[in-house]
């Protein structure tokens, strides 16, 4: 795919702040052992900096990856969530907290959550790294959101267009994709 131009919405300087301060609310918030669910493949890059600014703040978290998939090859969601790896460790009796890159119509999160409600977690919290505002049709409310960003479509950061642009430190929006 031939690469397109990318307008910078949030700077790598931007996220790595608000990525520092959003590990503050969740010390606060949860137990210092924590069980971490990342939802692959878009919020590999925000847990691998999230759990480091966790240390920081004196957290143990246990990590394990969820594969879920929604979107196609480019930008438009199937609406349907699938499952295409499962979790490796038990999470029966754990603090979970759930971690994804963004919350849009919330159908990922929501498939998730039962998941690890349904495997017999104690709790189960949301933290996601972007919001989009008004397109969640679920019940899925984020406990813990780093940026709410405008309704388009944006990469970089472990988000992508068609797998592509995950390596961007920063976040972007592409032109011309809606
Ligand atoms: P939801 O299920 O509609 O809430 O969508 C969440 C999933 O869709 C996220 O985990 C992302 O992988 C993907 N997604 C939603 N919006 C965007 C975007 O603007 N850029 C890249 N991926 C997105
Ligand atoms: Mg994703």
């Amino acid at each position: 795919m031939q690469a397109r131009p990318i307008s910078v919405l949030l700077s790598a300087r931007q996220i790595h702040a608000r990525v520092e301060t959003l590990a503050g609310e969740i010390a606060a918030a949860l137990p210092p052992d924590p069980f971490i669910v990342s939802l692959l493949r878009g919020s590999f890059v925000f847990t691998a900096d999230l759990i480091r600014a966790l240390h920081g703040r004196g957290m143990r978290p246990q990590i394990d990856f969820l594969t879920l998939g929604s979107y196609g090859q480019g930008d438009r969601s199937s609406g349907t969530v699938t499952l295409h790896r499962a979790l490796t460790d038990e999470v029966t009796g754990r603090d979970v907290l759930l971690v994804d890159d963004i919350l849009e119509s919330g159908r990922t999160l929501h498939f998730a959550r039962e998941l690890i409600v349904g495997l017999g977690a104690k709790s189960v919290r949301v933290c996601v790294l972007l919001e989009k505002p008004g397109k969640n049709g679920t019940n899925v409310k984020a406990d813990f959101v780093g940026f709410q960003i405008p309704d388009k479509f944006v990469v970089g950061y472990g988000l992508d267009y068609a797998n592509y642009y995950r390596e961007l430190p920063f976040i972007g929006v592409v032109d011309q994709v809606e």
